[in-house]
């Protein structure tokens, strides 16, 4: 017998604000054919005035919690990633737990950035495994509009506000690769590149919040190389081969990337789920969002084999294998 996190139900959430393309070309020299031929990206929604990273959590859970049809006093474990978080302190996690009236267990944020997602669905897998908790809302939530330099063409035009939320609830397996659930999850750093990707501001150093500034050809290099490497190996500790995937859900950074990693690994292009056509990159908050959206248009069901990764800055990357 094998505990397994099973999922339960998904969420997602979308500021009203959307910015095209064509917006964009007011504020900073660019045009939509080099951002669709560079990204794929042909709009992206921002945060309205006030709203905040948590509101756009709160919104998601919600939805979530409506579509597992559970009550929100079952979950004792909230793990929320975010690098943009309402505060330096209290928790984002924590204005979520608050919101949703639950009083019990424990709710924390992890920040990974990109790659928050994946490290923060991992970490409520060991703590249901382990039994240090029976249920747990995973939430990747951002508002990334607020660290961009509006003036840099080249970071501004890629990024995008939303967040998604799962909830995963500790059920017996039988400890095969036909059971529902997670079934294997690899998470990977590297500090020594965390100049290719980074917030020039911060509590502890400028005191303020600083902006993104990437080196985004180096970025895009070791992406490439990481994500491969880190899915061949959830692959291999699972034992099941890239064609058995029957949904591959990608960090939404840019689509040339998921194009690459994607036909590295043999999967059809049909068994893809983009979103960075609508969504831009909406760091730790873009896996979520793809998998909320691929369950309620009904393409990932119940019994599906699902296979996610991230790279972000750090570099932190990882993948995980979800049979739905
Ligand atoms: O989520 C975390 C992980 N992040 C990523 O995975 C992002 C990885 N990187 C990328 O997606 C790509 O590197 C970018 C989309 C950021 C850039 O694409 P690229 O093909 O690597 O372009 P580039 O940076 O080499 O820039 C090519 C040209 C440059 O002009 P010159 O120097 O060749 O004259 C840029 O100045 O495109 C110019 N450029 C732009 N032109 C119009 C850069 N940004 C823009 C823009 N509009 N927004």
């Amino acid at each position: 017998m094998t505990m397994r996190s099973v999922v339960l139900g998904t969420g997602h959430y979308l500021p009203k604000k959307c910015m095209t393309n064509a917006d964009l070309e007011s504020l900073v020299e660019t045009n939509d054919e080099w951002i669709v031929e560079r990204t794929g990206i042909r709009q992206r929604h921002i945060a309205g005035e006030g709203e905040t990273t948590s509101m756009l959590a709160i919104e998601a859970a919600k939805r979530a919690l409506a579509d597992a049809t559970i009550d929100a006093s079952s979950i004792d474990l909230i793990i929320l990633a975010t690098a943009t978080p309402d505060h330096t302190f209290p928790s984002t996690a924590t204005q979520v737990q608050a919101a949703l009236g639950i009083t019990g267990g424990a709710a924390f944020d992890i920040h990974a950035v990109c790659s928050g997602f994946v490290y923060a669905l991992t970490t409520a897998d060991n703590f249901l495994k382990s039994g240090s908790a029976q249920r747990a809302l995973v939430i990747g939530a951002e508002t990334f509009s607020r660290i961009l330099d509006w003036t840099d063409r080249t970071t501004c035009v890629l990024f995008g506000d939303g967040a998604g939320a799962v909830i995963l609830d500790a059920q017996k397996g039988a400890g095969t690769n036909a059971d529902r659930g997670v079934l294997c999850t690899h998470l990977r750093s590297d500090g020594r590149h965390l100049d290719k990707l980074y917030v020039d501001g911060g509590p502890s150093t400028t005191m303020t919040t600083g902006h993104l500034r990437m080196e985004g050809k180096e970025v895009f290099r070791h992406a490439v190389i990481n994500l491969a490497e880190t899915v061949d190996e959830s692959l291999h500790r699972a034992g099941i081969a890239a064609s058995d995937v029957q949904w591959f859900v990608p960090h939404q950074a840019n689509r040339r990337i998921i194009d690459a990693t994607a036909k590295k690994l043999g999967i059809d292009p049909s068994r893809v789920v983009v979103t960075v056509d609508v969504h831009g990159n909406t760091s730790a908050a873009s896996i979520p969002l793809a998998l909320s959206v691929a369950r309620h248009d009904g393409r990932i069901k119940q019994g599906d084999l699902v296979l996610i990764e991230a790279m972000g800055g750090g570099f932190t990357w990882g993948s995980a294998l979800i049979r739905w």
